[in-house]
């Protein structure tokens, strides 16, 4: 199996909706542009703009399994790429040493310890034994300078060698999505590698499309109102904006409430599943949500 086809941005789009995932031309060509030149894909933006769920689209669309690396303070490569089942290793070595009366041959106890069978393969090493695959490398930013050369190397070269193995190389390189939040800048190298793209929030139109198709059943007005209302809130300089998640959950609510229609009572009732932070709430419900569902 090799990496997937596709003729056109459009084509792209039209496999990526039929997932629920509605890309605008920006992120349509740039993922097009990733999958035709074999770069992986960065992708920057606010938060809840569609970077996570874009990697699990790509890999929904062409039926390849989607390999997550989640990127935190302090990863390092024995938790992306590898590292030896120590617990397991050492329960070996005692069946073997009982089964052998104590006449164990060490070079060879230690030999059968360092074999496939012992080895804990983490997403780096899954996405390069497993290709063709969708390897997301999610929140880079959160990872530290040195994981960042490390993943740059893995990335450049499809393979790495444990000593103890030899080397493992992707037949078919996998479709990377990097995402970032940009709370720190990312080296110039690793985006040098790669295609960039900074994901905005989707427009007004898109919103709404993204709501119906998300949520069956939600009627046309209700859409609009909460597109309408989001639009709004993204507007008053609020410490968290809402994304799309937060669209997503209002939306949600207001069906679980059986509510067809926004009123600035459901509103208020209703704000916590937008807005996350109190001084939010405080700034929107002193503005006027009458204001604010007006607009
Ligand atoms: N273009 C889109 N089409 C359909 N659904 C979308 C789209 N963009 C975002 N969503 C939905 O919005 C939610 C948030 O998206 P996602 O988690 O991908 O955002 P993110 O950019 O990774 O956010 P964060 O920076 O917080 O990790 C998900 O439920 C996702 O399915
Ligand atoms: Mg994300």
């Amino acid at each position: 199996m090799s990496t997937p086809t596709v003729g056109s941005p459009a084509e792209l789009a039209q496999a990526l909706e039929a997932t629920g995932y509605l890309a605008d031309d920006g992120v349509a060509t740039a993922a097009f542009l990733a999958l035709r030149m074999g770069r992986p894909l960065f992708c920057e933006g606010e938060p809840g703009t569609g970077k996570t769920s874009l990697a699990a689209a790509l890999a929904e669309a062409f039926g390849l399994p989607l390999i997550r690396l989640q990127c935190h303070e302090g990863i390092d490569a024995a938790q992306a790429l590898y590292d030896w089942d120590f617990p397991r290793q050492l329960l070996h070595l005692r069946t073997l040493e009982a089964a052998s009366d104590g006449h164990l041959e060490p070079d060879a106890a230690e030999r059968s310890l360092y074999t496939r069978r012992f080895l804990l393969e983490r997403p780096l090493l899954r996405a390069l034994t497993e290709a063709p695959c969708v390897l997301l490398v999610d929140e880079i930013d959160r990872a530290d300078d040195e994981f960042e050369a490390f993943l740059l190397q893995v990335l450049d070269e499809n393979a790495v060698t444990i000593p103890e193995l030899g080397e493992v190389r992707a037949t078919t390189p996998p479709l990377v999505v990097v995402t970032s939040n940009r709370t720190r800048d990312v080296h110039d190298a690793l985006k040098r590698r790669c295609l960039y793209h900074w994901l905005e929030h989707p427009d007004l139109a898109r919103e709404v499309a993204i709501l119906r198709r998300r949520i069956p059943g939600i009627g046309v007005t209700l859409a609009n109102q909460v597109a309408h209302a989001v639009r709004a809130l993204r507007e008053m300089e609020l410490l968290k904006p809402p994304g799309v998640a937060e669209s997503l959950d209002w939306a949600r609510a207001l069906a679980e409430l059986d509510r067809d229609v926004l009123d600035a009572q459901t509103a208020a009732a209703t704000l916590g599943a937008v807005l996350k932070y109190r001084e939010d709430l405080d700034r929107v419900t002193r503005s006027g949500l009458d204001r604010l569902l007006a607009g």
